[in-house]
């Protein structure tokens, strides 16, 4: 008998006569073995582009990255296989990001470089990664111990102003687009233009009709709408124009921290009716606006306790943003850390909501998988009302002087 095995053996016949209870106290982070912990938001992908050139073959995601000598001093570097076991994450969004910078130039093959790159490292890492496009997709991965792998498009100028990219990206396995990142689009504001010295104001107060277009062909195709990063006037006309609830893949709440990438409390009250979902960002600048220096997870804690009280248990989740930013607060270092999150809200400590199990398990992820399957639920109700695709052209006045890369007038209407 191996030495381990016989210490083992005398400790469990030890416990079994004297009494001694082998049971120890349930943890909040118990949840995470019942059900899988979805993060909204995850900048891996982009990391791998700005460091290795999306070439995998210098990368070692089964390496614990914190003690690798590159990546160690790479600020914005969170995340790989050990610590995320560690963390016992279910399911993670993968995103497919790349600048503003790119937008009306090569945005669009970026981004495709991008989502072959996050389906290379998936195929890459088969006994961790599994990827996924569906709710039922993220049981699956989870019921076989891998990390349900899902992709997911960061803002509109990723798809050139045209609904046929769209549909390509959903046909590519995006299952979420962010309306916008840092940037306005031809057809809708960025969240910049709530922050007046921001110095990129509104030029469209909302969604254009052609914006309201790009949220319906989401419906129709069963693409969750993102509005992380909009402008709040962008949030107020894609719920109401979208049949189907939308998510917020990695905001916090702006009443504890006035950012305008934060959600407001009218947004957060809207949240029942649309039945959609916030997922709360990590970032030490979104969550402590006093001090970023001084985040910790009790800051996260006070955001998800918000969002929860304004918006309902059913309506918030996790979007670390980890890989994306370059400061995490203390008790949530990196990907390793989530299940602090959830023992700590099991406390239940005076003056805060009680999270019951069952509460805990929609933060985790079954609110993300409801709001997912309602999307898929209203693809499907559209497809057999027999709803078309959407056929329209961006009006040739939207787009400016920014026709550099146009060759083809056929791609824009005369309007
Ligand atoms: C990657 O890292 C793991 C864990 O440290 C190690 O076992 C493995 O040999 C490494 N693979 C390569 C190709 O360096
Ligand atoms: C990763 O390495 C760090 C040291 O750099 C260590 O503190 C941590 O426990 C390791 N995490 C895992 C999951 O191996
Ligand atoms: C696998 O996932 C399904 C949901 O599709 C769940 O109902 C079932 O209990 C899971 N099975 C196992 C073995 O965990
Ligand atoms: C919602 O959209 C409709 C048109 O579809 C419009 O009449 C109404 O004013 C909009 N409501 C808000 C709150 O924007
Ligand atoms: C922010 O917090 C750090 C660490 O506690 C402290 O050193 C610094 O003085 C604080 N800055 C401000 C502006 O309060
Ligand atoms: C386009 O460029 C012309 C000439 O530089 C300028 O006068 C005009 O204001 C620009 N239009 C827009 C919409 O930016």
């Amino acid at each position: 008998m191996r030495a381990e095995a016989f210490v083992l053996t005398w400790l469990v016949v030890a416990a079994v006569v004297t009494g001694f209870p082998i049971r120890r106290k349930a943890r909040g982070s118990d949840v995470l073995y019942t059900v899988p912990l979805i993060d909204g938001h995850n900048d891996l992908p982009y990391n791998l582009r700005s460091h290795v050139k999306n070439q995998l073959a210098n990368f070692n995601f089964s390496a614990n990255l914190s003690s690798d000598p590159y990546w160690s001093k790479v600020q914005t570097s969170f995340t790989d296989l050990p610590r995320l076991r560690a963390g016992r994450l279910g399911a993670q969004f993968w995103v497919a990001f790349v600048g503003c910078s790119s937008q009306f130039k090569d945005a669009v093959e970026e981004t495709m470089e991008q989502i072959d790159v996050i389906k290379r490292l998936i195929r890459a890492y088969p006994d961790d990664l599994q990827y996924a496009t569906s709710a039922q997709g993220i049981w699956d991965a989870f019921n076989r111990s891998r990390i349900a792998s899902l992709i997911a498009v960061e803002g509109g100028h990723s798809l050139d102003n045209r609904l046929a990219v769209l549909r390509l990206m959903y046909e590519l396995g995006a299952r979420y687009v962010s309306l916008t990142h840092s940037c306005n689009t031809p057809w809708g504001d960025s969240s910049p233009a709530d922050s007046p010295d921001s110095g990129i104001p509104a030029e469209h107060n909302g969604l254009t009709e052609y914006g309201t277009l790009m949220v319906k062909e989401m419906n129709r195709l069963g693409m969750m709408v993102d509005l992380s990063h909009v402008s709040h006037a962008v949030m107020v006309d894609a719920i109401n124009v979208s049949v189907a609830p939308v998510v917020f893949s990695h905001s916090s709440a702006f009443a504890i921290c006035n950012h305008h990438r934060n959600v407001r409390d009218d947004i957060l009250q809207l949240m029942p009716q649309n039945g959609g979902i916030v997922m709360v960002n990590f970032y030490s600048g979104y969550v402590n606006c006093r001090n970023a220096t001084e985040a910790s997870l009790e800051d996260v804690v006070a955001h998800i306790n918000y969002i929860r009280t304004v918006a309902g248990v059913d309506h918030v989740g996790i979007g670390s943003d980890y890989d994306g930013i370059e400061a995490t607060p203390v008790g949530l270092e990196d990907v390793s850390k989530y299940p602090n999150l959830f023992d700590r809200l099991a406390e239940n400590r005076p003056g805060e909501p009680t999270w019951t199990s069952e509460d805990l398990e929609k933060l985790a992820g079954l609110n993300l998988i409801r709001v997912f399957g309602e999307v898929e639920k209203v693809r499907d109700r559209l497809a057999a009302e027999g709803l078309k695709p959407y056929e329209d052209l961006l009006p040739r006045a939207d787009l400016g002087n920014n026709t550099g890369c146009i060759t083809d007038a056929y791609s824009f209407s005369r309007a």
